[in-house]
């Protein structure tokens, strides 16, 4: 009994023995899984693996009695039952790092990897056929390279397979075709190169096959056309050859085939006629030859059609007009010839229609008129006849294009009120009709050619209500009357073409509201009078040509102010483009070349002919490879071009031009010495650069001069100081450091701001050091949207001033000095304002900015990057709520980011920031600091900043 007892009590341990063998089975198992997934935490990058701070052992201890050894209550671990890891799910979680650690050998039972969306990157190592219950393999969007391991090859049940947007290299393996289960195979945006493995054509199972934007070439295997369940079938823009494969016909359950941008060579087969659940086939940028398969008339389900830019002959099959569901047709820059079947009017649903740049004939067919379309665009061909009448009766069509063809008669009535018009053109075409009476206003309009037809009447001041406009092209018609001050509300114009018609009068001062403007054509007409001073503020005019008019007034008079701006880009040598060409030939200009046209130093083309100039030709490039054509007849030119007497042959010229010297070269050089004076008091600068200052400045030693100004000097002058009452504080807006700041209305109603310099011009102008001036002069010419204009400046021993701009808001300092204006500018709303670029508190903030901006701009060197420092500045003082001043300093020493807590530069005045705006705080200060980098080559560019932001 005794020996029973015994036996009971070890069976009962033995029970208990091989109980907590088996529970220690289970346990030592998920321990296994979980050390090696630690292992491949601590191999990611260390500012990555708190994303993971869930993937931590909990040990035994006094209230946790139960020590935690398992996985798979860590964030993306799924397990099983049995406590092992089937899925791990690691989408979007920033994870960086590299797959080397990853415990391929591991997790025996993992059936899913969701690694999509991180930066993952080096190769995916051969090990991972060691998953062998792996269904679903996701690593998408990360930054892994080298090819695709052939061991992928192994994984026999992986059904879904995506290694899409990644920097792999390479071919596909041919041992992918092994993959029998696979119904998902996406490669696309990769640079995988060789030929398409033919044991593709093995994977029964697959429905969606993409491997689009790699370079991946050779000629597609026919076997392809075994997947008899492939749905989507995507290899665009690749480097794909010879023929489509007529197999193709037998993938019958496709909706999607993309072949487009490839070298493909062949006929279309009609095979293609068989899919008949084809919803989108593209063709397009191939070599594909051959006509268009009648057969495509059985594609009863396509809605997208393109087969453009190939080598197509023939006509379009009528059978075209059966495919009802179609809304995109694409044909363009094909050989196709012929009319255009009237049955295309069948379709019914069509909303863009693409035909140019082929030989069509014939009208444009009636029938068009049953469509709804939003784009028809039919350049290019050789179309004859009229615009049918109602083409916008659906009143949607936004792009109308019938370029280049032979279509005669009015512009159709039904246009005038096709409010949906975008752009619109016309041009190249034998079309008349009153250009004022057939078209109406469009508010969407942004582009519209009518060049080079025989449209009549006058310009419509109703142009000028099309606010979105920014291309107008009226070249070669017979428009007459003058042109309309109001097209200057047309503030978004970027080109004017107005060459070639019969235009009179002036040209309107108001086309110099036209900021954006970078080509005016007004040449051919018969304008007359001067050239408006009023241009010269068009800072983004690259290309000017005035001639063949008949203007008549002397050249310095009005282009004075106009090129000084011109100049003035230039020179900034930023990315503001600069005049290029300049024509004003066949006017009546008379007096001499002003010399500044010399400094146009992106001036590429010249042409001054036929006009009553005399005088030396400008020392310059441009006019010295100009060739005879662009100078001759004139009423005495002389200089350095060939064809033309030399000028000291013809000494009564030089004298006038020497004086001509004086005034645009000696000015701009005294006006920024004057400018000088702004940073006078800027004694930290000047210390730092005293010892540079032996270089003298010797082109300048005529105290005199500086009485001078480039406004209408003394006029201007004396205007300022009346109606500011002498600087009275009344007319007085902010005190800056060097000077103060009125508001000046002159009795021309503009409204320009003065700074009233506190110190009086320098006794000897050659003290300063020539690097010094050159920067001051470059600030002078900084012309840009965001930062505020300087007119010009005025220079005498009682008062020296500059003028600017007037910007309503006064400056940004001035906002923020107000406590309950700074408390207005909260956090939310001053991170908006730097984050968001587009919105219309932007210009205002920068223009502000460059408002108070100049004394900080001027203090350092003045480069292309001199704006993004500014930027730093403003960023700064919106975050800290007044001025940074010594901060700025601070923040420059090394590794002070890390010092200096967001607390301590945030306006005090205000509430902590939510959190969720500490982070964005923080990367804008980082910023910021960026661009105060003392080395303008280390601060980032606008463009950048504009990026990040
Ligand atoms: C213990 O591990 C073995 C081998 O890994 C396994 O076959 C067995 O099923 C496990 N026992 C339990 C109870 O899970
Ligand atoms: C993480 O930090 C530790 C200690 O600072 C360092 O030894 C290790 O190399 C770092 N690991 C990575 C991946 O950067
Ligand atoms: C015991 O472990 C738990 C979980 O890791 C922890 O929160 C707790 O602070 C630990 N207690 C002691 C006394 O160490
Ligand atoms: C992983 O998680 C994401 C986000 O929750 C989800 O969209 C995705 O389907 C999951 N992947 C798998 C394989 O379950
Ligand atoms: C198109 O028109 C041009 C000029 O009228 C003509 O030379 C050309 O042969 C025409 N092409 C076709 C295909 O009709």
């Amino acid at each position: 009994m005794a020996i029973t007892l015994d036996r009971l009590v070890s069976l009962v341990l033995l029970v208990q023995f091989v109980l907590l063998c088996s529970s220690y089975n289970v346990t030592s198992e998920s321990t296994e899984e979980a050390n090696a997934l630690l292992k491949w935490k601590s191999s990611l990058e260390n500012n990555t693996q708190p994303q993971l701070s869930s993937w931590t052992l909990l040990p035994r201890n006094a209230t946790n009695p139960k020590p935690s050894t398992s996985p798979c209550t860590w964030f993306g671990i799924s397990c099983n039952p049995a406590g092992s890891v089937i899925k791990i799910n690691l989408t979007s979680s920033g994870l960086q790092g590299m797959l080397h650690e990853f415990p391929f050998s591991s997790l025996p039972n993992v059936a899913y990897i969701d690694l999509f969306d991180n930066v993952l990157f080096g190769t995916i190592p051969p090990q991972i056929s060691n998953l062998s219950k792996l269904i679903y393999l996701d690593l998408s969007y990360n930054k892994l390279s080298g090819s695709v391991p052939p061991e992928i090859g192994h994984l026999t049940k992986l059904e879904f397979l995506h290694l899409v947007n990644n920097q792999f290299n390479g071919s596909i393996p041919q041992e992918l075709g092994k993959l029998k289960s696979l119904t998902m195979l996406g490669l696309y945006i990769n640079a995988l190169e060789g030929p398409i493995p033919a044991s593709l054509g093995n994977l029964s199972n697959l429905a969606i096959l993409y491997f689009f934007d790699n370079q991946i070439s050779g000629s597609i295997p026919p076997e392809l056309g075994n997947l008899s369940n492939l749905a989507l079938l995507q290899m665009d823009i690749n480097r794909l050859i010879g023929p489509i494969p007529s197999t193709f016909g037998n993938l019958v359950k496709l909706t999607e085939l993309y072949m487009s941008e490839n070298q493909l060579s062949s006929p279309i087969p009609p095979e293609l006629g068989n899919l008949r659940f084809l919803l989108k086939l593209r063709l397009g940028i191939n070599n594909l030859f051959g006509s268009i398969p009648t057969s495509f008339g059985d594609l009863k389900n396509l809605s997208l059609l393109e087969l453009y830019d190939n080598g197509l002959p023939g006509s379009i099959p009528k059978e075209i007009g059966n495919l009802k569901s179609l809304v995109n047709l694409e044909l363009s820059e094909n050989l196709l010839t012929g009319s255009v079947p009237a049955s295309i009017g069948n379709l019914s649903k069509l909303e863009t229609l693409f035909l140019r740049d082929n030989q069509f004939s014939g009208t444009i067919p009636q029938e068009i008129e049953n469509l709804f379309l939003v784009v028809l665009e039919l350049d290019t061909n050789n179309f004859t006849g009229f615009l049918p009448q109602n083409i916008c009766r659906g009143g949607v069509l936004q792009n109308f294009t019938v370029s280049n063809n032979h279509l005669i008669g009015s512009i159709s009535k039904g246009l005038r009120n096709c409010t949906s018009l975008i752009r619109v053109r016309f041009d190249g075409n034998q079309f008349t009709g009153n250009i004022f009476e057939d078209f109406g206003v469009y508010p969407h309009l942004n582009f519209i050619d009518l060049s080079k037809n025989s449209f009549y009447g006058e310009i419509s001041h109703n142009w000028g209500r099309c606010q979105k406009l920014t291309t107008l092209l009226l070249a070669w018609n017979n428009v007459t009357g003058s042109i309309p001050p109001e097209i200057g509300n047309s503030t978004q114009l970027h080109v004017l073409d107005l060459s070639m018609n019969h235009l009179v009068g002036e040209i309107p001062k108001e086309l110099g509201k036209l900021t954006f403007l970078v080509k005016l054509m007004p040449n051919g007409n018969e304008l007359s009078s001067g050239i408006p001073q009023e241009l010269g503020s068009l800072t983004d005019l690259e290309y000017l040509d005035i001639s063949s008019n008949k203007l008549s007034k002397s050249l310095p008079g009005d282009l004075d102010e106009l090129l000084r701006l011109i100049y003035l880009n230039l020179s900034c040598n930023n990315t503001l483009e600069s005049l290029e060409k300049l024509n004003l030939s066949h006017n009546n200009l008379s007096g001499s070349i002003p010399t500044s046209f010399a400094r146009m130093r992106g001036l590429l083309y010249i042409d001054i002919s036929y006009n009553e100039l005399q005088g030396p030709i400008p020392d310059s490039k441009t006019f010295k490879d100009a060739p005879f054509e662009a100078v001759e007849g004139n009423k005495g030119l002389c200089g350095d071009v060939r064809g033309l007497q030399s000028c000291k042959l013809s000494s009564t010229h030089i004298s006038k031009g020497s004086h001509k010297v004086v005034i645009y070269i000696i000015y701009p050089l005294l006006g920024a010495l004057s400018l000088l004076l702004a940073f006078f008091g800027i004694s930290l600068i000047l210390k730092r650069r005293k010892k540079e200052w032996q270089t003298k400045q010797s082109d300048v030693n005529n105290k005199e001069l500086l009485m001078i100004s480039t406004f209408d000097g003394k006029i201007l002058y004396e205007e300022i100081i009346r109606v500011t009452n002498d600087f009275d504080a009344i007319h007085c807006i902010g005190e800056g450091g060097n000077g103060s700041v009125c508001k000046a209305k002159l009795p021309s109603g503009d409204v320009v701001a003065v700074k009233k310099l506190h110190s009086s011009p320098p006794d000897d102008a050659t003290t300063y050091p020539k690097e010094f001036l050159n920067e001051i002069r470059a600030s002078t010419e900084i012309r840009h949207r965001n930062i505020v204009k300087l007119y010009g400046f005025c220079s005498h021993p009682r008062h020296s001033f500059l003028i600017y701009k007037y910007l309503e808001k006064g400056s940004l300092a001035a906002i923020l000095s107000k406590e309950e204006e700074a408390r207005g500018l909260d956090w939310n709303f001053g991170t908006a304002k730097l984050l968001k670029p587009d919105s219309s508190n932007w210009t205002a903030l920068a223009g502000t900015y460059g408002y108070i901006a100049p004394e900080l701009a001027y203090t350092m060197e003045v480069t292309e990057k001199c704006e993004v420092y500014s930027f730093g500045v403003l960023t700064l003082e919106v975050i800290k709520g007044e001025h940074p001043g010594d901060f700025i300093s601070r923040l420059l020493s090394p590794s002070v980011m890390e010092e200096v807590e967001l607390k301590d530069v945030l306006d005090q005045r205000l509430a902590p920031p939510p959190s969720h705006f500490e982070d964005e705080l923080i990367n804008i200060l980082k910023f910021a600091s960026a661009c105060l980098n003392a080395n303008p080559q280390s601060r980032p560019t606008m463009q950048v900043i504009s990026q990040r932001l």
